[in-house]
Formats: structure tokens, sequence, C-alpha cells
């Protein structure tokens, strides 16, 4: 076809069901046949420089040509996602109606900015039904965003509406407000204070409890002291599942001294939220109803192909208040029957257009239901709980922290030191990563090097975390004197 004709913008529908169907085969074979593959391959050196260098083509190529290159040169070279020995940082598998779904999206293409259209609803609806999910306020407002560090964004952003009586919004910040988070906060954390210009010095980063949670007791002397100095506190940024342990922090008696002192309570349930469904720690999450703000991602353990993070505040006018910025262009009247009924999604945050994330995550709840998702976080759990096991009978292997669906452990073969455990453990994790049998990520607790599995993928089965287990004890060198004593907390 003539690259410059018409035509090559609209498609006949002989066209769309050709390429659509090769589409399909290609998602259908990758997903099906993606336990057979290696659970990761990196890409080759010599082809990412090749695609560095490739010009802008002039002229544009046929479909086929072009799902030709996705096949061969893109499709086998993913981040293991998916693959069910794939146990790193917090990647699971898509679910397949959510992938179709992101295709329905796009056809639709609408900005979900707000209007009275079917998107904003189906929006609305599914931030209803996460809510449902994890038992949060039905007042609350809720947004979808790109991810957890967004969601973080968001919420510390209210917060320091709050905290200045919306006077931030005219004057800027005054150098005074403070943030609290363990040393086991995700980084996301950081990021938002420096980004809302509180700087990294107004993060107070308070050491973690022996099992790597939030220490009230240092959190209400830190306040008190900031007090006393003249500072305002802001706000406590705390977690619903730690990106390094999967530690829950200590949400009722946070939520307590948060109302007492009158600082804004931030959880990051990115992660951890679902565990809720799973009944050995629904008390303990079940507080996050008493957060001021919550991040959730739904890419994460709900398995919404990427990305589908979502932010809700309780205060939902103060969250307006926080971001709404109208323009006359953009300025509707409510009207249930016009163009604008309900306030426009794009108040509530920082983007104005706004992509149609929320058909996957709609499509995606509809699909498993809250009874699906408690199988497959009970069966994520159960796997932790079988690698942890495995990892305490092990001679050669040391369990360092478990929680949710994440397990941390170091190889540590009798006779090798102390001051030799670090390194050993960086080159197994670098080989088992390279040699496509299981894939965990590193990370490091107390000076530790430790590898790290996260379970959410309910494609995983027992034997894949069996595997898992002989593939790293298979990379541990052999021991050469007495077993070591335990290295804990
Ligand atoms: C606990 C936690 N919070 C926040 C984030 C940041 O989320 P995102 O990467 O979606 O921005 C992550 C990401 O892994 C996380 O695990």
């Amino acid at each position: 076809m003539d690259p410059l004709s018409r035509e090559r913008w609209e498609w006949s529908p002989e066209q769309i069901r050709q390429v659509g169907h090769r589409v399909i085969d290609l998602i259908a074979d990758h997903l099906s046949e993606l336990p057979d593959q290696p659970v990761f391959r990196p890409f080759p050196n010599e082809r990412a420089r090749a695609m560095l260098d490739e010009p802008l083509p002039h002229d544009g190529a046929e479909a086929d040509a072009i799902l030709d290159r996705f096949a061969a040169e893109i499709l086998p070279y993913p981040l293991g996602n998916g693959h069910p020995r794939f146990f790193g940082w917090v990647n699971g598998p898509p679910v397949v109606l959510g992938v179709l779904a992101e295709a329905l999206a796009a056809a639709m293409n609408p900005s979900v900015a707000g209007g009275n259209h079917a998107a904003t609803y189906v929006e609305r609806q599914a931030l209803e039904w996460l809510k449902q999910l994890v038992g949060l306020d039905r007042d609350a407002m809720g947004l979808l965003v790109s991810g957890g560090s967004a969601a973080t964004l968001i919420g510390l952003a209210a917060a320091r509406h709050h905290a200045t009586g919306g006077a931030v919004r005219r004057q800027g910040v005054d150098g005074r407000l403070v943030v609290y988070a363990s040393d086991q906060g995700h980084s996301a954390i950081a990021k938002a204070v420096e980004l809302l210009g509180l700087g990294s010095e107004r993060l107070r980063v308070l050491p973690s409890t022996a099992d790597w949670r939030l220490d009230p007791a240092a959190l209400g002397t830190a306040i008190d002291r900031d007090r006393a100095e003249g500072l305002v506190p802001m706000a406590v940024a705390a977690s619903a599942g730690t990106v390094n342990t999967g530690a829950i922090d200590p949400l009722a008696e946070l939520a307590e001294l948060c109302r007492e002192q009158g600082v804004w309570l931030h959880v990051d349930g990115a992660y951890g939220a679902p565990g809720i469904l799973h009944a050995g720690y629904r008390a303990e999450l079940e507080p996050l109803a008493r957060a001021d703000s919550v991040a959730l991602d739904a890419h994460k353990w709900l398995n919404v192909p990427y990305d589908a993070g979502a932010v809700f505040v309780r205060d939902a006018e103060l969250m307006r208040d926080a971001f709404s910025l109208v323009p006359p262009y953009l300025r509707e009247h409510a009207d249930p029957d016009g163009v604008t009924w309900l306030p426009w999604l794009s108040e509530y945050g920082l983007e104005q257009t706004r992509a149609f994330r929320a058909l996957k995550l709609w499509m995606s709840l509809a699909y498993h239901g809250r009874a699906g998702y408690t199988a497959s976080i009970g069966r994520d759990v159960a796997h932790a709980q079988r690698l942890a096991e495995l990892v305490v009978a092990h001679p050669a292997l040391e369990l360092v922290a478990h929680n949710l669906s994440i397990v941390c452990l170091r190889c540590v073969p009798a006779g090798v030191p102390e001051d030799e455990l670090n390194a050993l453990n960086e080159r197994i994790l670098r080989e088992l990563q390279l040699g496509g049998e299981a894939f965990l990520s590193g990370t490091t607790l107390d000076g530790r090097f430790v590898l790290r599995a996260c379970f959410v993928n309910p494609r995983t089965r027992e034997q894949d975390v069996d595997r898992l287990v002989a593939a790293v004890a298979r990379l541990s060198p052999p021991a050469t004197g007495s077993p070591p004593a335990p290295s804990g907390r």
C-alpha cells in the first residue's frame, strides 16, 4: 500500500481482522509458551546497540513486517513477568482479559479527564470495587494513576494541603513541614518529599524494629521533638507490606497516634493492601480504612497489566481543593443529561488527559471477583510459607525475613566467613538470574545482602518453589566447616 495514502489511516474491517488475528495468535503463543522458556534472557547487547542506533524510518513499513520484527526481536525478551518461576521485585503476570482490555480501551481511546461518557463511570466503579476489596471508606475519593510512586506523590500532596490549610497553593512551602517513615519505607516516599519541595532533610527516616516495622514509640518521640523545635509534622508514611520484607507497620497504633497528634496518615499499600483478603493478615490490614490516604497498585498483587496504580484520599473535597484548577476552556456546568455531570477526575490529580486505564482493572475485577483474588492470594501466601519452611530446613540456607508473600534468604554454607557472604550471595544471585531456571531479586537488610522472592504469580505451583530452592542450593558452594550461627536481627 502507498505509504502516503489516506487508507493507511482508515483500515478496512478485513484488514483490522487479519492483523488483529495475528496479534491474538502472538499473545496466545507467548502466554502459553512462557513456562517452557528461560525465566529471563538478557536482550543481546549487539541488538540493543543496533536498536539505539537505528534512525527513524522515512517510509512506513507494512503491519506484517512490523509484527515479524516484534515476534523475533522484542517478544522473546521480557523481564520475566509471567513466568511461573519469576519471583523478582513485585512483578506478576497479566490477567489475560486485562491484556485484551488494553486493546479495547485503545480502540475507544477516550480521555478519562472527566465528562459524561462511559469510561469515567468505569473508572469510578472500578475504584469503588477496589475500595470494597480492601475495606476503604465509601466516601473516600479514588483516582487511577501510573503506580505507587504517583499515588504516594498525590497522597502526600493532599497531606501538604491539609497541613498548610491550603496556603501551600499560594505561598509554596516554608521549610517547616516534616514527613516520617521507617527505614523500610519505599523510595517513592523520599522522592515525593523531594518533589513536593519539603527537602530530604525533612524526611525523618526512623530505624525499624526487629521485625522491620515502624516503631510507634520512636515516631511519637520524633514528632514531639520536631514540634518543640517549631517544625510542623505533616504526615506519617506507613507501609502495609514493605517492598523489602513484606512487613506491615502497626497500622492501628499508628492511626491512633496520628489522630491524637493531628498528623496525616498515608499508607503505602501498593504491594500489600490486597493481603487483607488473607485471613491471616486481615486484622493487621483492616486499619487501612483509618488512613487519610492509601496507595494501592492493582498492577502488583491483583495482576492487572501495567500501569494500574490507585490512590485514595478519605476527604474527597480536600483532595479536590489540593489539585483542582479548571481553566475557562475546560469549565463545564454539572448537567446529568449533558456533557458533564460529576466533577472531572482531572480535578483530583495532576494529569489532565487521562488514559482509559480503568477498563483492564474493571474487567479483571469483574472476571476474578473477590473470591478469585482471595484464592490466588491465598496460594501466593502459601508458596511463601513453603519457601520459608524449605529454607529453614536447608543446612546451607538462612531465612532472614518472611511476611505476606515475600521471603528473604541467604546462602550461608558452612565454612564461609560472614564478611564473605555478601559477595557470595551477590554472585549466586547473578548466576541464578542469568541461568534461566528461576529469578529472584536482591536487597540489603542490616548490611546483609539477601536474596528476595516475592510471590504474586497465580501461575506458580508448589513444584516451582521446590525448583527455586534446588536452583539456589546448586549455586551455593559446598560446606567446608561447621554450620554457621544464625545471624538474626
Ligand atoms: C511497597 C511499594 N511502594 C511503592 C512502590 C512504587 O510503585 P510503582 O513502581 O508502581 O511506582 C513499590 C514498587 O515496587 C512498592 O513495592
